[in-house]
């Protein structure tokens, strides 16, 4: 029996879900029965997939992980090296030779990548020239659809119009750039670069270009943040023209330099969970207010320019091959996080190894985890396409989940479709771990009826 008054499952009953429904946001778990590869084995396991040539082939992805930023922010947890040429230098010797050889397997040939994401750590932090060697090399090595999108992440600090000019000229045609706040005080407390007058005109620059979709990732709940700062944020994201924008919740992990510094007293407190709530609040308001369109419940853009192929695709179920230090990805029902140890990286490299330590077989119904994930990511499930992917009625078993959120303000049920309100989008990760974790009881129990019976 399933409990459904269970509240990490289905949340208070309180007359404000927004900011009480659930105390935290759930850490997001992979969800299912993963097996992990033997040590010995994950090499030959790795190439055996990499050989082969797949039937049939569902989107697939490139990430590419460079591990480097100037300085690191009070808030990170993605930090893994300070930026030094000679390290940068070697690193990219090393990713040139990752890249050519998994460009040339049977499996990556087989068919086009539709999305490639440059991410960090601060890939703007390579050279100019790196830049557009880099998106030759993927041009030239891999085959990618004709409306292939190539994002390039970083940061506006040092990024000239030489390299911003030399990225285009390597083919990236999209660029996510870090901005967090527009406020320099919250700016210079969390010890990001560039006052935010700098950063505002220097993305009006970029956009001014006209030669590819900017979009820009702001944070709210950081230290300082009040509320009319998070407002002039907002209206910063309008002033910058940028075509789109991730709001993300600050995650207040343990072990940040930001909980040293508010331990020490040296930083107030960042915002509690209800006012981050308000913040989001505010946020889908503004957004709404200014005709901005919902591409999820996090990601807005403001025009067709911004299409975010990457990340709708690497959350559903497109295999992403990663390359590089520190690269998360997934290929022929293999889930592997390369090494982040620089020096472990380049000695694999050198030894013609996957710098693979760890590797995952995909728990059968992993595309069953990936669609929720993907649903709530956009705010709706829906019954056909959950009954589908698992041949049952999923949708039917899980009514009384639905209903008990529906009950506490969390979702709307229509005819064949569950859509978050305003509160649930808030905390869609929790609900997704949730219905995920119900999933796998009413598999256990359908199971235990089996052995019964
Ligand atoms: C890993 S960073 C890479 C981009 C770039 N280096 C920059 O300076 O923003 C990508 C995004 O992760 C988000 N991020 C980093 N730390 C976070 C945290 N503690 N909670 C929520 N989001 C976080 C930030 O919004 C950031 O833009
Ligand atoms: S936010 Fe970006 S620049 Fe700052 S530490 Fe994290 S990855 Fe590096």
């Amino acid at each position: 029996m399933i409990d459904f008054n269970n509240v990490e499952l289905v949340g208070q009953s309180t007359p404000d879900p927004l900011r009480y429904a659930f105390a935290r946001k759930a850490a997001p778990h992979s969800g299912g029965k993963s097996a992990p590869v033997p040590p010995p084995q994950v090499q030959s396991a790795l190439q055996m997939a990499l050989d082969s040539v797949p039937t049939q082939s569902g989107a697939r992805c490139l990430y590419i992980h460079i591990p480097f930023c100037r300085v690191r922010c009070t808030y990170c947890n993605f930090f893994q090296y300070a930026s030094s040429k000679t390290m940068i230098d070697d690193y990219f010797t090393a990713l040139m030779v990752e890249l050519k050889r998994k460009a040339a397997q049977p499996w990556t040939q087989a068919a086009p990548f539709q999305a490639v994401y440059i991410g960090g750590g601060t890939p703007t932090d390579l050279s100019a020239e790196q830049l557009r060697i880099l998106g030759r090399a993927i041009h030239d090595h891999f085959p990618l659809t004709p409306d292939c999108e190539l994002t390039l992440e970083g940061r506006i600090n040092k990024f000239g119009n030489d390299k911003f000019e030399s990225a285009l000229a390597g083919g990236f045609n999209r660029f996510s750039f870090g901005v967090q706040s527009f406020d320099s005080k919250v700016r210079r407390a969390a010890k990001r670069l560039d006052d935010g007058d700098v950063v505002i005109k220097r993305i009006q620059e970029l956009v001014a270009y006209n030669s590819a979709p900017i979009v820009i990732d702001l944070l709210f709940g950081l230290p300082y943040q009040t509320l009319d700062i998070w407002q002039s944020d907002l209206e910063g994201y309008l002033a910058s023209g940028a075509h789109g924008v991730d709001l993300y919740q600050l995650i207040d992990m343990q072990g940040l330099p930001m909980h040293r510094m508010v331990e020490q007293g040296k930083l107030p407190m960042p915002a509690d969970t209800p006012t981050k709530a308000t913040m989001f609040e505010r946020g889908v308001q503004f957004m709404a207010t200014h005709h901005q369109r919902r591409l999820s419940c996090n990601h807005w853009a403001k025009d067709n320019r911004e299409r975010s192929i990457y990340n709708s695709l690497a959350k559903t179920t497109a295999e992403v091959l990663p390359i590089g230090a520190g690269a998360g990805g997934n290929v022929g029902g293999l889930q592997m996080m390369q090494t982040r140890k620089m020096e472990d990286y380049i000695a694999a490299i050198n030894a013609d190894q996957y710098p693979v330590p760890m590797m995952m077989r995909a728990a059968p119904g992993g595309e069953l985890t990936s669609y929720v994930k993907a649903a709530f990511d956009r705010g709706v499930v829906a019954k056909r396409t959950l009954n589908l992917i698992v041949n049952e009625d999923l949708f039917g078993r899980l009514m009384p989940l639905f209903q008990a959120w529906e009950k506490n303000g969390l979702v709307k049920l229509t005819e064949g479709y569950v859509t978050l309100t305003l509160a649930g989008q808030f905390w869609n990760v929790t609900l997704a771990q949730a219905m995920i974790r119900t999933i796998g009881m009413l598999n256990d129990a359908s199971q235990s009826d089996h052995v019964a019976a």
